[in-house]
Order: C-alpha cells, then sequence, then structure tokens
C-alpha cells in the first residue's frame, strides 16, 4: 500500500492573502498527522508565496514523520536544506508566475547541474527526489545525475478527459515499472483527487502519493459547518447559558 504525502502549502495560501499568522500550516500539520499522513510535504519557493522559513524550520521541530522539502535546484535552496536537514528532498522546476508546478524537471537539459547539487544533498545524507513526466529519457537522466527516487507527475492523468485517462494511466505504469528497473524508487503526485486517486494507488511499486489541493479543499468542506457552528454559538444572545463554564 502507498503512503500519504500531504502537501500542506494552501493552508500558507490562505495565511499569506492577509499576511497574518492563522492559518498556521505548521499546527495543522499536526491535524494531518492525526489524520494519518505518513509525511508533510511543503514547497519553500523563491518568491516565499507561500511556505514561509520560519514554517520549515518549525515542522522539521514539531513533525513525527517525514519531512519532504520541494525546491527549485538552486545554491540557496540547497543551503536551507543543509540547514534544516528535511528527510527528503524533492526537486521541482519552478517559475514565478506559474500558479502551482506546471510540468517535471528537465533532467536531460540540467544534467551537471543537478549532478552537482544532488550530491551536494545526498552528502548530508538526505535522499533526492526528482519531479519528472512520466518520460523513459527523464528516468533514465535521473538515475544519472544520483536521484534515488522519482516523484511520477500525474498531471497528465488527472487532467486526461475520461476516454483517454487508461493512456495516461499506462503510461504512469510503464514508467513505474521501467524505473523500478532502473533501481529507482517511485512515487507520484499532482492532481489526485478523491475521484481518480484509486487508480494510481493500486500501480504496484508507488511508494508514496503526494497530495494537497484536494485534501485542502475537502478539509474546508467538512470543518466549514463546525467553525460557523462554533462563531455563531460565540455571538450569541450573552442573556443566554454561557458557551464554557
Ligand atoms: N507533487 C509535487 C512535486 C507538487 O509540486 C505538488 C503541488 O505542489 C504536488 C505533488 C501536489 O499536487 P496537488 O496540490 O495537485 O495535489
Amino acid at each position: 500500500m502507498a503512503s500519504l504525502g500531504v502537501n500542506i502549502d494552501h493552508i500558507a495560501n490562505v495565511r499569506q492573502a492577509r499576511m497574518t499568522v492563522e492559518p498556521d500550516p505548521v499546527q495543522m500539520a499536526f491535524l494531518a498527522e492525526l489524520g494519518g499522513a505518513d509525511s508533510i510535504t511543503v514547497h519553500l519557493r523563491e518568491d516565499r508565496r507561500h511556505i514561509q522559513d520560519r514554517d520549515l524550520k518549525l515542522l522539521k521541530a514539531t513533525i513525527h514523520n517525514k519531512l519532504n522539502l520541494e525546491m527549485a535546484a538552486t545554491q540557496e535552496m540547497v543551503d536551507i536544506a543543509l540547514q534544516i536537514l528535511p528527510d527528503m528532498v524533492t526537486l521541482v522546476p519552478e517559475k514565478r508566475k506559474e500558479i502551482t508546478t506546471e510540468g517535471g524537471l528537465d533532467v536531460i537539459a540540467n544534467e551537471s547541474h543537478l549532478e552537482e547539487i544532488i550530491q551536494q544533498i545526498n552528502s548530508a545524507g538526505i535522499p533526492v527526489s526528482i519531479f519528472i513526466d512520466p518520460v523513459e529519457n527523464q528516468l533514465k537522466a535521473s538515475k544519472e545525475v544520483g536521484a534515488t527516487w522519482i516523484e511520477l507527475h500525474t498531471g497528465s492523468y488527472a487532467e486526461a478527459p475520461l476516454k483517454l485517462q487508461s493512456i495516461e494511466l499506462a503510461k504512469l505504469q510503464e514508467a513505474t515499472f521501467k524505473a523500478r528497473n532502473l533501481g529507482l524508487r517511485v512515487n507520484a503526485g499532482h492532481g489526485l483527487t478523491y475521484q481518480n486517486v484509486e487508480l494510481i494507488a493500486a500501480i504496484e511499486s508507488i511508494e508514496e502519493l503526494n497530495i494537497g489541493h484536494s485534501i485542502i479543499a475537502r478539509s474546508i468542506a467538512v470543518g466549514l459547518k463546525e467553525a460557523v457552528s462554533e462563531m455563531k454559538k460565540l455571538i450569541r444572545d450573552p442573556r443566554e447559558e454561557p458557551l464554557f463554564d
């Protein structure tokens, strides 16, 4: 059975929308772990649009399971990773204007740079995963540059119209098989939802699924009724019985 990595970036997105202190992704990580998250994933972006350096430090100090740091392959980020020492680093492409990570990293085009970066991270005992599209050449290049893991981009599967979904699923199955034959360990993620996750979870050899948007969206739905009802109680008629003794 694949384990579940919960990406909590969106919690920080809500906080940063008001530049305030709530909701705090560090507190929410604790709840995600209570719900069964096997690891917590955060993407420290160069523009710090959601997760902040402070979040990363506190997460490292407080989470019980694994911390997976998603980051661009830059020296600034490597230095931060070497200071924080997460349990895993996942290298992702990063563009300032994108809403979320758009495609996999082009490992072939950046081989020597990535090899250098991965060596530095590995020398601190941190395994590196590379987020790639399910394409054979990228798998081979990932192995060559020294990655231990790859994270297969499931976005094309998630976005495919129903009649084309099986083609995208087959690409992911084949890529998983080939990666394992190359000696790579395999995670997967992006765009996975309560509706489409099961076929991906059924792919043998995928060890962890990283899921963010759908889980955070659902948490708003399942938690909103309680949040409104608590507020309603607080603004009730003061002549009524006190809420708390
Ligand atoms: N994996 C990687 C490498 C990502 O960049 C993201 C998005 O931040 C995810 C998984 C999670 O994607 P989603 O939010 O669509 O579940």
